[in-house]
């Protein structure tokens, strides 16, 4: 198919034949990164411009080694010495590096719709890299193409999302990708941290952990994001890592499903579950970084390089 979107901001907007265009592009660009010389030129002359609002160590790296891989000059713009701490706005900080000519800007930001909102005053392209609670397209293309490459499909999977739903845009942009690629969708964690409304979107919610992990083909745990609490959703942590956390009992519950373990880290090692569980072999963990490259390469192509 041939790519028209300028932008990347959700897998909400996104068909599932686009979903599966990207996926399967990436494919194809996963090799690169296994050569010695690990460069391609379709995107020679072309400049992607990081602008994280928020911290990152995965996302960050991934975009900026995916578009080097493409051959992209990549500039990483540093918030804390940018005249956005003179007051300088968020678009007016897009337009003027806009102005120097450049394709791409992706974009993380601690408010939900900031990725957009620059969307639609710059002709570069503009892919999100996460914003607020709302969604990070970018790290469920790289959990579906991580599902559909270890279980060879996605369709008739269950998906168990376990834990702070509330304040996740991994868990939403999860939400969208695994149902409209048609596995079935159970999200799981304290009530105080489930909201309803995500039914609205094809999950199933349970608050018990032994219904989610039943049957579950991916047991995909999310960071409790303590630093977006400003009220006290949970009594403690050590009350959230007992009922939801994943220690050796829950491990092989996921065995006898010869299930696997994702989370898209950073992980809190001892909450959402036990450190060396971590490291075994059902844990898909590093695979998803590895894939995150590819899968960004992808994007990059098709929002900049194809189109
Ligand atoms: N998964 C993820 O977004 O990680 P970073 O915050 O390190 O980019």
């Amino acid at each position: 198919m041939k790519w028209k979107r300028k932008d990347l901001i959700g897998l909400e907007d996104l068909t599932k034949d686009e979903i599966e265009t990207i996926l399967d592009m990436a494919v194809s660009f996963k090799e690169i990164s296994t050569r010695s010389v690990k460069k391609v030129p379709p995107l020679r002359g072309k400049t992607v411009v990081n602008l994280f609002f928020e911290p990152s160590t995965r996302t960050r790296t991934s975009f900026e080694l995916a578009a080097k891989r493409l051959s992209a000059d990549v500039l990483s713009f540093d918030v804390s010495t940018s005249s956005v701490s003179k007051g300088e706005t968020i678009v007016d900080t897009a337009k003027n590096i806009e102005a120097m000519k450049v394709d791409c800007f992706i974009v993380r930001h601690s408010i939900a719709g900031a990725p957009q909102i620059i969307a639609e005053n710059v002709s570069a392209s503009v892919i999100n890299a996460g914003d607020g609670c709302h969604e990070h397209p970018t790290q469920a293309l790289l959990d579906l193409f991580t599902v559909r490459e270890k279980l060879g499909k996605i369709k008739g999977l269950k998906i168990a999302i376990i834990g702070d739903i509330l304040h996740s845009r991994v868990a939403r942009s999860n939400i969208w990708g695994f149902t409209k690629l048609g596995a079935y969708v159970c999200v799981c964690g304290p009530p105080t941290i489930v909201p309803c409304e995500i039914e609205k979107m094809g999950a199933k919610i349970t608050y018990c952990l032994d219904e989610a992990l039943e049957d579950a083909d991916v047991v995909y745990l999310l960071r409790l994001q303590r630093e977006r609490q400003k009220e006290n959703f949970l009594t403690s942590l050590k009350e959230y890592s007992n009922y939801y956390g994943i220690d050796e009992e829950r491990y092989k519950k996921i065995l006898k499903n010869h299930g696997f373990i994702m989370h898209p880290g950073p992980m809190n090692r001892g909450i959402e579950i036990k450190s060396d569980i971590a490291e075994r072999d059902r844990s898909l963990i590093l695979e998803q970084v590895t894939n995150g490259i590819a899968v960004r390469m992808a994007t990059l192509y098709l929002t900049i390089g194809a189109r």
